[in-house]
């Protein structure tokens, strides 16, 4: 028999008195806007982390000089728990996302944080909180750890302390388009994100720097800009709020990882599953050019964006320079279909998980 493993990390934990569960409509879930009853939370100061503890959800007070506040040095991550039966929840590739909030961290000058304590907070916030992980398809309850600043400090420097929140909140589809595809138009005005510069951090000021360009977007009629590289205006990075694929005839084309573009969980899962699945893959540069020729000769199959909030998102539109097209008669794809049944499949727990990419908590 193996030894049972038991964590070194000790949690302390100040339960609610009373739940605000009653105040959630789990049928009409929107994005973000409802928070379990539980976070975590753990201080950095004089060079290490002190003590987490798991309290009540709440308010916390800042001093207007708060560091983050003034330079944004702030970073998270975006990972779900799914239901899988009344005993077990599953979170998705945790170590994963681990990872790159280490990777981000270092890009921040953050300091690290260690994965024992990071999958103990999830176990127990999950223990906790497990009544808000929703049940309906196409919901989860999505994670959202966070790092800041937080010393109260003006001159332009690194803070030297830090605040380090895990929050959780029910959700249903990141997009008002659900599971049907999305417009998305380039711009020539705005660039996301330069090699050398914080485009491949999960850190807040990207998302900042994108929401007057995704406001323009959408007053055009696009859900989302779709992003060209920073230089010369050409190659197709990512969406801001997901990452891009693109099957031209049988080829799975994703925009290789250069160092301005977020590496995606989902994105990497995507990747696995169509290696697997007998698709030419190839992660490498691809203009927008490209995309608007294989079209053009009827190669494009499919467009779908993967992240943690789109899951796959079909893309039904690109438009560029005055020239739109339309992908598939804004249908979804079978391919997108299938990976997304198979990811959601394995999320849930309907299939089993042979990649090892499923942490389940007994709740
Ligand atoms: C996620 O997919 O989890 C993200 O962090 C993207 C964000 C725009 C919600």
């Amino acid at each position: 028999m193996m030894n049972e493993i038991i964590s070194p990390v000790q949690i302390k934990v100040e339960p609610v008195e009373s739940s605000r569960i009653h105040e959630v409509d789990f049928e009409n879930l929107v994005f973000g806007e409802k928070f379990s009853d539980h976070m975590f939370v753990m201080e950095y100061e004089d060079g290490s982390w002190k003590e987490p503890v798991i309290k009540p959800y709440g308010q916390i007070q800042i001093s207007p000089a708060l560091n983050t506040l003034h330079y944004g040095q702030a970073i998270f991550e975006g990972m779900k728990a799914f239901y899988k039966d009344e005993n077990t929840i599953n979170i998705f590739r945790p170590d994963v996302h681990h990872e790159r909030l280490n990777n981000t961290a270092r890009r921040m000058i953050i300091p690290e944080t260690d994965y024992d304590t990071f999958i103990t907070a999830l176990e127990e916030l999950l223990k906790l909180d497990y009544k808000w992980v929703p049940k309906k398809p196409g919901t989860a309850l999505y994670i959202r750890p966070l790092i800041f600043a937080s010393a109260d400090l003006l001159a332009a420097r690194s803070s030297d302390k830090f605040s380090y929140y895990i929050i959780t909140s029910p959700v249903g589809a990141y997009y008002a388009e659900g599971f049907n595809p999305v417009k998305l138009t380039t711009t020539h005005e705005y660039v996301r994100a330069v090699e050398g510069g914080t485009g491949e951090a999960k850190t807040a000021g990207n998302y900042a720097a994108s929401f007057l360009p995704a406001r323009k977007a959408a007053q055009e009629g696009y859900t989302q800009v779709l992003w060209l590289d920073a230089k010369e205006h050409k190659y197709v990075e990512e969406v801001g709020t997901m990452n891009i694929h693109f099957l031209i005839g049988n080829t799975l084309v994703t925009p290789g990882l250069f160092g301005s573009i977020l590496p995606g969980v989902t994105r990497r899962s995507v990747i696995t599953l169509a290696k697997e699945w007998g698709y030419n893959v190839e992660e490498r540069r691809i203009s927008i050019d490209e995309v608007f020729d294989a079209h053009e000769k009827g190669e494009l199959k499919e467009v779908f964006g993967s992240g943690t909030a789109a899951v796959i998102s079909p893309v039904g539109l690109i438009h560029h320079k005055g020239k739109t097209i339309h992908i598939g008669d804004d249908k979804i794809g079978p391919v997108a279909k299938k990976l997304f049944d198979s990811i959601t499949d394995i999320q849930y727990g309907r299939k089993e998980d042979t990649y090892g990419w499923v942490h389940s908590v007994k709740v």
